[in-house]
Protein backbone atom coordinates (compact mmCIF):
# COMPACT_ATOMS: atom_id res chain seq x y z
CA UNK A 1 0.00 0.00 0.00
CA UNK A 2 1.11 3.51 -0.73
CA UNK A 3 -0.09 7.05 -0.21
CA UNK A 4 0.44 9.29 -3.21
CA UNK A 5 0.93 13.00 -2.60
CA UNK A 6 0.64 15.96 -4.89
CA UNK A 7 -0.64 19.51 -4.71
CA UNK A 8 -4.12 20.57 -5.71
CA UNK A 9 -4.98 24.25 -5.80
CA UNK A 10 -1.73 25.04 -4.04
CA UNK A 11 -2.22 22.71 -1.06
CA UNK A 12 -0.93 19.24 -0.31
CA UNK A 13 -3.28 16.35 -1.02
CA UNK A 14 -2.88 12.62 -0.40
CA UNK A 15 -4.61 9.55 -1.81
CA UNK A 16 -4.47 5.81 -1.08
CA UNK A 17 -3.00 3.91 -4.02
CA UNK A 18 -2.62 0.14 -4.30
CA UNK A 19 -1.84 -0.09 -7.99
CA UNK A 20 1.85 0.79 -8.08
CA UNK A 21 4.73 -0.82 -9.94
CA UNK A 22 8.36 -0.26 -10.92
CA UNK A 23 8.50 0.11 -14.70
CA UNK A 24 12.13 0.86 -15.53
CA UNK A 25 15.54 -0.14 -14.18
CA UNK A 26 17.85 2.79 -14.99
CA UNK A 27 16.71 5.46 -14.38
CA UNK A 28 14.33 4.20 -11.73
CA UNK A 29 10.75 4.75 -12.86
CA UNK A 30 7.57 3.82 -11.02
CA UNK A 31 3.99 3.92 -12.32
CA UNK A 32 0.70 4.49 -10.54
CA UNK A 33 -2.67 3.57 -12.07
CA UNK A 34 -5.14 6.18 -10.91
CA UNK A 35 -8.71 6.97 -11.89
CA UNK A 36 -9.18 9.96 -14.13
CA UNK A 37 -11.73 11.59 -11.80
CA UNK A 38 -9.58 11.74 -8.65
CA UNK A 39 -8.33 15.12 -7.46
CA UNK A 40 -4.86 13.56 -7.28
CA UNK A 41 -4.92 12.65 -10.97
CA UNK A 42 -5.70 16.20 -11.98
CA UNK A 43 -2.98 17.44 -9.63
CA UNK A 44 -0.30 15.10 -10.93
CA UNK A 45 -1.14 15.91 -14.55
CA UNK A 46 -1.09 19.65 -13.83
CA UNK A 47 2.07 19.70 -11.68
CA UNK A 48 4.10 16.98 -13.36
CA UNK A 49 5.28 15.94 -9.89
CA UNK A 50 4.14 13.59 -7.12
CA UNK A 51 5.30 11.59 -4.12
CA UNK A 52 4.85 7.94 -3.20
CA UNK A 53 4.86 7.36 0.56
CA UNK A 54 5.09 3.88 2.09
CA UNK A 55 3.11 3.61 5.33
CA UNK A 56 3.81 1.11 8.13
CA UNK A 57 1.22 -1.24 9.55
CA UNK A 58 0.61 1.19 12.40
CA UNK A 59 -0.72 3.65 9.79
CA UNK A 60 -3.52 1.46 8.40
CA UNK A 61 -6.20 3.83 9.61
CA UNK A 62 -4.60 6.96 8.17
CA UNK A 63 -3.89 5.14 4.92
CA UNK A 64 -7.48 3.97 4.59
CA UNK A 65 -9.03 7.35 5.21
CA UNK A 66 -6.97 8.80 2.34
CA UNK A 67 -9.08 6.50 0.14
CA UNK A 68 -12.39 7.38 1.76
CA UNK A 69 -12.23 11.15 1.33
CA UNK A 70 -11.53 13.27 -1.72
CA UNK A 71 -9.39 16.36 -1.82
CA UNK A 72 -12.20 17.88 -3.89
CA UNK A 73 -14.13 18.30 -0.63
CA UNK A 74 -11.72 17.86 2.30
CA UNK A 75 -8.27 19.14 3.21
CA UNK A 76 -6.60 15.75 3.78
CA UNK A 77 -3.19 17.28 4.54
CA UNK A 78 -4.38 17.86 8.12
CA UNK A 79 -3.94 14.16 8.92
CA UNK A 80 -0.13 14.24 8.60
CA UNK A 81 3.03 16.09 9.45
CA UNK A 82 4.39 16.89 6.02
CA UNK A 83 7.62 18.25 4.61
CA UNK A 84 9.20 18.83 1.23
CA UNK A 85 12.39 17.60 -0.36
CA UNK A 86 13.50 18.68 -3.82
CA UNK A 87 10.18 19.06 -5.61
CA UNK A 88 7.69 21.82 -4.88
CA UNK A 89 4.64 19.67 -5.64
CA UNK A 90 5.60 16.38 -4.00
CA UNK A 91 4.57 16.60 -0.33
CA UNK A 92 6.19 13.95 1.88
CA UNK A 93 4.59 12.28 4.91
CA UNK A 94 7.05 12.52 7.79
CA UNK A 95 5.73 9.42 9.63
CA UNK A 96 6.12 7.16 6.59
CA UNK A 97 9.32 5.09 6.73
CA UNK A 98 10.01 5.65 3.04
CA UNK A 99 9.02 8.51 0.76
CA UNK A 100 9.86 8.94 -2.91
CA UNK A 101 9.78 12.11 -5.00
CA UNK A 102 8.97 11.63 -8.67
CA UNK A 103 8.79 13.72 -11.80
CA UNK A 104 6.08 12.70 -14.29
CA UNK A 105 7.75 11.34 -17.43
CA UNK A 106 5.07 9.21 -19.06
CA UNK A 107 1.33 8.80 -19.25
CA UNK A 108 -0.97 6.24 -20.80
CA UNK A 109 -4.66 6.99 -20.99
CA UNK A 110 -6.75 3.88 -20.32
CA UNK A 111 -10.56 3.56 -20.33
CA UNK A 112 -10.99 4.72 -16.73
CA UNK A 113 -7.50 5.20 -15.30
CA UNK A 114 -4.32 6.98 -16.22
CA UNK A 115 -1.11 5.00 -15.94
CA UNK A 116 1.27 7.73 -14.82
CA UNK A 117 4.99 7.00 -14.84
CA UNK A 118 7.28 8.95 -12.54
CA UNK A 119 11.06 9.12 -12.57
CA UNK A 120 12.69 8.98 -9.16
CA UNK A 121 14.22 12.31 -8.11
CA UNK A 122 14.92 11.55 -4.45
CA UNK A 123 14.17 8.91 -1.81
CA UNK A 124 13.90 9.63 1.91
CA UNK A 125 14.08 7.33 4.91
CA UNK A 126 15.60 7.29 8.41
CA UNK A 127 18.43 5.26 9.94
CA UNK A 128 15.97 3.24 12.03
CA UNK A 129 14.63 1.61 8.81
CA UNK A 130 18.02 0.63 7.42
CA UNK A 131 20.14 -2.51 7.73
CA UNK A 132 23.62 -2.33 6.19
CA UNK A 133 22.60 0.84 4.34
CA UNK A 134 19.51 -0.65 2.68
CA UNK A 135 15.85 -0.18 3.50
CA UNK A 136 14.84 -3.24 5.51
CA UNK A 137 11.33 -4.55 4.92
CA UNK A 138 11.20 -6.03 8.44
CA UNK A 139 11.76 -2.60 9.90
CA UNK A 140 9.45 -0.75 7.49
CA UNK A 141 6.56 -3.17 8.18
CA UNK A 142 4.61 -2.41 5.00
CA UNK A 143 1.19 -3.87 4.27
CA UNK A 144 -0.61 -4.96 1.16
CA UNK A 145 -4.16 -5.25 -0.19
CA UNK A 146 -6.18 -8.21 -1.45
CA UNK A 147 -9.08 -7.63 -3.80
CA UNK A 148 -12.01 -8.13 -4.17
CA UNK A 149 -12.30 -8.98 -0.45
CA UNK A 150 -10.66 -5.60 0.26
CA UNK A 151 -8.45 -6.50 3.19
CA UNK A 152 -5.07 -5.27 4.31
CA UNK A 153 -2.39 -7.83 5.10
CA UNK A 154 0.95 -7.56 6.85
CA UNK A 155 3.84 -8.67 4.69
CA UNK A 156 4.87 -12.00 6.24
CA UNK A 157 7.97 -14.15 6.54
CA UNK A 158 10.77 -14.22 4.00
CA UNK A 159 10.22 -17.35 1.90
CA UNK A 160 13.36 -17.36 -0.21
CA UNK A 161 16.11 -15.45 -1.97
CA UNK A 162 15.34 -13.94 -5.37
CA UNK A 163 17.51 -14.92 -8.36
CA UNK A 164 18.67 -17.85 -6.22
CA UNK A 165 15.97 -20.32 -5.18
CA UNK A 166 15.28 -21.33 -8.78
CA UNK A 167 18.89 -22.28 -9.50
CA UNK A 168 18.52 -26.06 -8.91
CA UNK A 169 15.64 -26.13 -11.43
CA UNK A 170 17.60 -23.95 -13.84
CA UNK A 171 20.57 -26.33 -13.61
CA UNK A 172 18.30 -29.29 -14.35
CA UNK A 173 17.13 -27.59 -17.55
CA UNK A 174 20.71 -26.72 -18.53
CA UNK A 175 21.87 -30.29 -17.97
CA UNK A 176 19.01 -31.63 -20.11
C1 LIG B 1 -7.29 0.37 -0.20
C2 LIG B 1 -7.51 1.37 -1.28
C3 LIG B 1 -6.74 1.31 -2.44
C4 LIG B 1 -6.94 2.23 -3.48
N1 LIG B 1 -6.17 2.15 -4.60
C5 LIG B 1 -6.43 2.97 -5.62
C6 LIG B 1 -5.64 2.88 -6.83
O1 LIG B 1 -4.70 2.11 -6.93
N2 LIG B 1 -6.00 3.70 -7.86
C7 LIG B 1 -7.04 4.58 -7.78
O2 LIG B 1 -7.32 5.29 -8.76
N3 LIG B 1 -7.77 4.73 -6.64
C8 LIG B 1 -7.48 3.95 -5.57
N4 LIG B 1 -8.20 4.07 -4.43
C9 LIG B 1 -9.27 5.09 -4.34
C10 LIG B 1 -8.76 6.49 -3.96
O3 LIG B 1 -7.78 6.44 -2.95
C11 LIG B 1 -9.96 7.34 -3.47
O4 LIG B 1 -10.96 7.42 -4.44
C12 LIG B 1 -9.54 8.73 -2.99
O5 LIG B 1 -10.58 9.26 -2.21
C13 LIG B 1 -9.20 9.73 -4.10
O6 LIG B 1 -8.73 10.89 -3.49
P1 LIG B 1 -8.55 12.29 -4.24
O7 LIG B 1 -9.86 12.61 -4.94
O8 LIG B 1 -8.25 13.26 -3.12
O9 LIG B 1 -7.44 12.14 -5.20
C14 LIG B 1 -7.96 3.22 -3.35
C15 LIG B 1 -8.70 3.31 -2.16
C16 LIG B 1 -8.47 2.41 -1.14
C17 LIG B 1 -9.27 2.50 0.15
Amino acid sequence: MTIVGTKIEGRANFMTVAWVTRTNYQPCQIAIAIHREHATTKGVLANGEFSINLPSQNMVRETDVMGLLSGKRVDKSRFFDIHYGELENAPLITDCPLSLELRLVGKLEQPSNWLLVGELVAAWTRDEYLTDGYVDIEKVQPFTLSMPDNRYWAVGEMVGRAWHEGKPLKDKVKNG
